[in-house]
């Protein structure tokens, strides 16, 4: 919403919420979320044609267009338990924009949604009765953290389902010329409903396949001595394949993969396909077994025992240039190994002590996890470091001094990759790379 303000000025972008902290951190000039590039545009717009407020019915009878951008998380009991998409937030909305009324609007899904979500939407709406006429349109997002500015920017492409009448056209053609601003036509794709919505999980399915299929490479270049890094660059230079999405890590992780893929797996078994419902689960299951997998090589390599060992955790973010920490590898890694009885020292330059706590439904100063302000405090008396996100500040950090600090052998596992462990094996590390023998 902040660079649709940024680039149409000439339309006024209000943003409703019920949560009034939220709110007010969105008024203030510490934003409640870090991406980089954001708080600039947000100050830059803010009070002119972009603005944050808690009043939720004023916003909806003002608007000619409303976005519903609510979360779609996995539901956790009941029917699809761990698998289907809770859209009790969606339908709320939904409910809540026939209330208010206000005059004919065009509602746009953006929240990430099963397929044919919008058709219950429609029916919600065109229940109410209230005189007014609504188009639904499904708007999915691509954007992917750290890089949201540079992606909402120079889209790939945006997507614009809209139903298939004259009605439906109009309305898909008043979001196309929204985007239009700044976005050339070419790149934005009109299509319908049901196909814009599952074009947004099959994304996120493909990408997160692609993330799977290298892992499970990695797996026999550690048995072979082959460098998946290595393999990642030769395939990716077929054109057919493309180099992105090749990093072989110790797992993805997200508020959306693995949500997303669940999701699809669960409409395959709704719609009666079993089989696809398998192929798709197994790029999760894989995903679980890569952290397994990178701590088990940790236990292996340091004598068949973490157990009392102290370990220096450096990034906790789900990736580098966000504060996210959903569904992040380094969760399961963590827990991992305190189950082990491992001694746990965590730097992560971006996410909060209390989220690092929390998610490892710890306190601090057990003995058991500590957290710290840097890495060379993290490194400092450890028997091993693990590297859980790729933050480029890793790459400058003076390893020397750090090896001098650790106990000996000291052990480096880098979950990203990103290190060059050749010039760490001549400081004295023993080291241990994703993919490499
Ligand atoms: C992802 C998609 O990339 C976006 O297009 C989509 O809009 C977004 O989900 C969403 O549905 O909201 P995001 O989860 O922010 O974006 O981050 P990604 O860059 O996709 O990374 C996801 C995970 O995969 C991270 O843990 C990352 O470290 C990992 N990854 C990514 C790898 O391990 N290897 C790679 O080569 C690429």
């Amino acid at each position: 919403m902040a660079m649709i303000a940024d680039k149409c000025e000439d339309i006024r972008v209000t943003v409703v919420d019920l949560n009034a902290e939220r709110v007010d951190g969105w008024n203030s000039d510490d934003l409640p979320v870090f991406e980089p590039g954001l708080t600039e545009i947000v100050l830059r717009r803010r009070g002119k044609n972009l603005f944050f407020t808690t009043a939720v019915e004023d916003g909806i009878r003002e608007a000619d267009v409303i976005f519903i951008s609510v979360n779609t998380p996995t539901k956790t009991s009941g029917v699809g338990a761990g698998k289907a998409a809770d859209l009790r937030y969606v339908e709320s909305c939904a409910r809540q924009i026939a209330e208010v009324g206000g005059g004919d609007k065009i509602v746009v899904e953006k929240s990430t949604v099963p397929v044919r979500t919008a058709h219950s939407v429609q029916e919600i709406l065109s229940a109410a009765e209230n005189g007014h006429s609504y188009q639904v349109i499904s708007n999915p997002e691509f954007l992917a953290e750290g890089t949201a500015m540079k992606d909402l920017e120079k889209p790939d492409r945006v997507l614009v389902g809209g139903n298939v009448t004259p009605e439906g056209r109009a309305a898909v053609d008043v979001i196309t010329s929204i985007y239009a601003q700044w976005v050339p036509r070419e790149r934005i794709i009109k299509t319908n409903l049901w196909s814009s919505e599952l074009s947004k999980l099959t994304a996120n399915a493909f990408l997160a396949q692609r993330v799977s299929s290298i892992n499970s490479i990695s797996a026999l270049c550690e048995a072979t001595g082959a460098d998946v890094d290595e393999v990642s660059h030769a395939i990716g230079a077929d054109s057919r394949i493309g180099p992105k999405f090749l990093k072989s890590s110790v797992g993805f992780g997200g508020s959306c993969f693995q949500k997303d893929i669940l999701n699809l797996t669960y409409l395959c078994e709704h719609f009666g396909l079993p089989e696809i419902a398998e192929y798709w689960t197994k790029v999760v299951e894989m995903n679980d077994l890569q952290k397994k997998r990178f701590v088990t090589r940790m236990i292996d390599a340091m004598f068949n025992t973490v157990s009392g060992k102290r370990i220096a955790v450096l990034g906790y973010a789900f990736k580098k240039d966000t504060n996210d920490v959903r569904e992040s590898p380094a969760i399961d890694v963590c827990r991992y190994l305190l189950d082990e009885t491992a001694e746990l020292r965590v730097y992560d330059p971006k996410v909060e002590p209390e989220t690092i706590l929390s998610t490892l439904g710890t306190k601090e100063d057990e003995d058991s996890v500590t957290i710290c302000k840097d890495a060379y405090e993290a490194c400092e008396g450890a028997h091993a470091i693990a590297v859980l996100t790729e933050w480029d500040e890793f790459n400058d950090l003076d390893f020397a001094k750090i090896h001098a600090q650790m106990e000996q052998p000291a052990f480096l596992f880098d979950g990203r990759n990103v290190l060059d462990l050749k010039a760490l094996e001549e400081i004295g590390f023993r080291t241990y790379g994703i993919g490499k023998g």
